[in-house]
């Protein structure tokens, strides 16, 4: 199938890229390269530098049939401080490409959307008939968007898949042997922050140790790129005109940062040390997922644990080092 990847230069979407390229579809990556990088994209896919608005209705127009959408802004503390920036492209950008399928006439998406739709759940694990509060423009844009394929399935026949993440992590070896792992500026994620911090010999920080959790810290359902990659490419498959399905993407487990502090240890052999600072704000105390969703209609299993998450971020972090 030829396949447009919008943000394939990017942490997930460079995965899913490589992942898409690799069972023979055909790809075209679009990104800006506004947070992507040119060299994450997989070398049989062919790459277009530009944004959304400018660019998705040409890209579209060389025979594309499906669309994986993964460009976006996705720091919800840069959401809380620059709302516009995110509306505008997630949303604007989201609407820009939507147009231009229409136009073109390819009707089958998957949505890369998120956990921040839920905002603070009043319950665990999180099933996708539970409330959507947002508490961040981050969260609010993404659901947004949601809002918006459910009416393009209803009004125009687009078939689609939104997938809301949890907090994805670990690294994938593509089929070149190349490491592509996650190069935020700045890095705001837990697992890749630990890791630095082992690289350039510094402590990490734990945002509060007073959650009403096991032991104090925020508890999180880590999921593995190269599983969530399997996803969409299940998700691409599942898509039906008229449809708009909604699944929740984690390991259904949780784990509080201390406990993945102590992981990043085993795996790295590193003594890490961790200094308690005080919470970031709008942190919800436990985000675990309910997949069963997703495990019931489309078959799809987590297969990786937090260790193999830890470990494959490592030696990412390591190929990286090592340039
Ligand atoms: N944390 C630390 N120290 C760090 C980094 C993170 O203690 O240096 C803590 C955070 O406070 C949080 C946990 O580690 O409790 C995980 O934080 P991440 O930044 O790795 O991930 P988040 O849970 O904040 O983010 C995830 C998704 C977002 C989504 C958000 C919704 O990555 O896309 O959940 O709450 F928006």
């Amino acid at each position: 199938m030829r396949v447009l990847v919008t943000g394939g230069a990017g942490y997930i979407g460079s995965v899913v890229a490589a992942q898409l390229a690799a069972a023979g579809h055909e790809v075209t990556v679009l990104d800006d390269l506004s947070t992507g990088f040119a060299d994450a994209v997989p070398p049989g896919a062919t790459f277009v530098k530009g944004t959304l608005r400018d660019c998705a209705a040409e890209v579209l127009s060389d025979g594309a049939e499906a669309v994986l959408h993964f460009a976006a802004k996705s720091l919800v503390g840069e959401s809380v401080a620059d709302p516009a920036k995110y509306w505008s492209n997630n949303l604007g950008g989201t609407v820009a490409l939507l147009e231009a399928m229409r136009e073109m006439r390819v009707r089958t998406i998957v949505f890369s959307s998120t956990a921040a739709v839920y905002g603070e759940p009043e319950r665990t694990p999180v099933t996708e008939t539970d409330p959507t509060r947002p508490t961040s423009p981050y969260g609010a844009s993404k659901l947004a968007v949601d809002t918006t394929l459910t009416e393009f399935c209803r009004l125009y026949g687009f078939g689609a898949v939104s997938l809301r993440y949890f907090n994805v992590a670990g690294a994938h070896q593509a089929a070149d042997g190349r490491w592509l792992g996650e190069r935020h500026n700045p890095e705001t994620h837990l697992i890749p922050n630990v890791l630095a911090g082992v690289t350039q010999g510094r402590p990490v920080q734990i945002f509060g140790d007073d959650y009403p959790t096991p032991d104090g810290t925020c508890v999180r359902d880590y999921i593995h790129v190269t599983d969530l990659a399997d996803a969409h490419l299940r998700a691409l498959a599942a898509c039906r005109p008229g449809q708009h399905r909604i699944y929740n993407l984690g390991n259904g487990a949780g784990f509080s940062v201390r406990e993945v502090i102590e992981v990043c240890r085993e795996v790295t052999g590193a003594d890490i040390g961790a200094d308690v600072g005080p919470r970031r704000a709008g942190d919800p105390a436990v985000l675990v997922a309910s997949s069963a969703k997703i495990q019931s209609e489309l078959g799809w299993r987590a297969e990786k644990d937090l260790r193999a998450m830890a470990g494959d971020a490592w030696r990412f972090t390591v190929s990286r080092s090592q340039r």
